[in-house]
């Protein structure tokens, strides 16, 4: 039940969007507006995957790293139909096309990688994966904040006016990775008992 109620909430957004295209209410433009929404809500949800391990030490409630691979595999989710909405809407799945864009356009190459380091973490996410990488699964899911800084350059690189929200995103994104890497620097004392719980 209470996992149902996770995902029904991860997945409002696209339901949303999904009535939005259905009546019309997406904009003068609704295949821009999808391929737009969906990748804002791919930074929101990377933003929550990284923010949980805080919040959860935060306000002493561990469960909601339960909820951790949820958000993750959402995030995937997002990021992968904003990959299908522009192959589809943009290049009307000329994959020829699809070479010629992330070669010549920056924003596309920095969109993909980041899509990449996603699908790796998304395929890697089951008990048998973790079991098999050991140690490395760790390194390899702390990409996660290289997928971060990737969406939030392939979000400047695209913006010619309006810099509000990428400048926004791309504050809290610097922030979140300067804590990590504090922390890195300076282990609690308890963290060995943190790593345990999964709480990094
Ligand atoms: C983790 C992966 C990704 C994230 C987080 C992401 C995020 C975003 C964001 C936030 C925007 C701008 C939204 C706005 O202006 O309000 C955007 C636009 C765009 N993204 Fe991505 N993106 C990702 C991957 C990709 C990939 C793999 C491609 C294509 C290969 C791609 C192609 C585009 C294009 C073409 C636009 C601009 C559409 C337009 O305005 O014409 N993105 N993306």
């Amino acid at each position: 039940m209470k996992r149902a109620l996770i995902h029904a909430a991860l997945a409002s957004p696209a339901v949303l969007l999904a009535l939005g295209w259905q009546y019309g209410r997406l904009g003068v433009d609704p295949q821009k507006t999808l391929i737009w929404e969906t990748g804002i809500w791919t930074i929101n949800l990377l933003i929550l995957v990284v923010l949980m391990p805080s919040a959860a030490r935060w306000a002493h409630w561990p469960a909601v790293i339960g909820c951790r691979r949820a958000v993750g595999l959402w995030a995937f989710v997002y990021a992968s139909t904003h990959f299908l909405f522009f192959v589809t809407f943009l290049l009307g799945w000329d994959i020829m096309r699809l070479g010629s864009e992330i070669v010549e356009r920056p924003y596309v190459l920095v969109g993909f990688n980041a899509w990449l380091i996603l699908l790796a973490m998304a395929v890697t996410s089951t008990r048998g994966w973790v079991r098999r990488l050991g140690r490395r699964w760790r390194r390899l899911h702390t990409l996660v904040y290289v997928a971060l800084v990737l969406a939030v350059v392939h979000y400047g690189l695209m913006i010619r006016s309006d810099w509000g929200w990428p400048v926004a995103y791309a504050s809290v994104v610097l922030l979140l990775v300067g804590l990590r890497v504090f922390r890195r620097g300076a282990p609690a004392p308890e963290s060995a008992k943190r790593r345990e719980m999964g709480l990094r």
